[in-house]
């Protein structure tokens, strides 16, 4: 099974757009189930469903929104059932040097607390996909190449959804 969830945070928007983009590339790939969900809306617990987790967050001030990190820190009620699970991140901020790739550090740490193994990306944005702002035709390219790369690697470890 490749049971995909990918989650999010937005206020304006752009991170929700990077969202859908990269929920697209992975409805490309046969045998992968993807739900996208936003933050506030789900319990650290529905993450144990899935065999792969995604989160996006916005940067503020070059870490991760409190919504996302209040879900790390409740998911220590279940901690050690997410081993094995796949792991990835992306993030929008609003400037070039903003902080997207310390904040999905922040989340790719959380993953690797959390035994998951952790997606990278040899090509293109190596930690998990960034945009400055709404996504233009790079980050755009970028989140459907890795969404779809991602589920991929999901229907490879974990077989597929029927
Ligand atoms: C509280 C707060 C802190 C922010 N901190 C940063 C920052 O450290 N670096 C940056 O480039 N942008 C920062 N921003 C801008 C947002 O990361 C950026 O506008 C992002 O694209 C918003 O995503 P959203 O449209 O999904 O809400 C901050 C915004 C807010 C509201």
């Amino acid at each position: 099974m490749a049971k995909i969830l990918v989650f999010y945070y937005t206020r304006t928007g752009n991170t929700e757009k990077m969202a859908n983009l990269i929920a697209e590339g992975m409805r490309l790939v046969q045998g992968a189930r993807i739900d996208v969900k936003r933050v506030p809306g789900i319990t650290a617990r529905e993450w144990l469903q899935y065999d792969a987790l995604v989160a996006g967050v916005p940067v503020y001030y070059g870490m991760i929104p409190a919504d996302v990190k209040q879900l790390f820190d409740e998911s220590v009620e279940f901690h050690s059932q997410l081993q094995g699970k796949l792991g990835g991140a992306f993030a929008s901020s609003a400037n070039v040097g903003g902080g997207n790739e310390t904040a999905i550090l922040d989340i790719l740490h959380g993953w690797l607390i959390h035994g998951m193994l952790v997606f990278g990306d040899a090509m293109n944005d190596h930690y998990g996909p960034v945009s400055i702002g709404e996504p233009d035709k790079r980050a755009t390219d970028v989140c459907l190449r890795w969404g779809r790369i991602f589920a991929e690697t999901a229907v490879r470890l974990f077989g597929e959804t029927k």
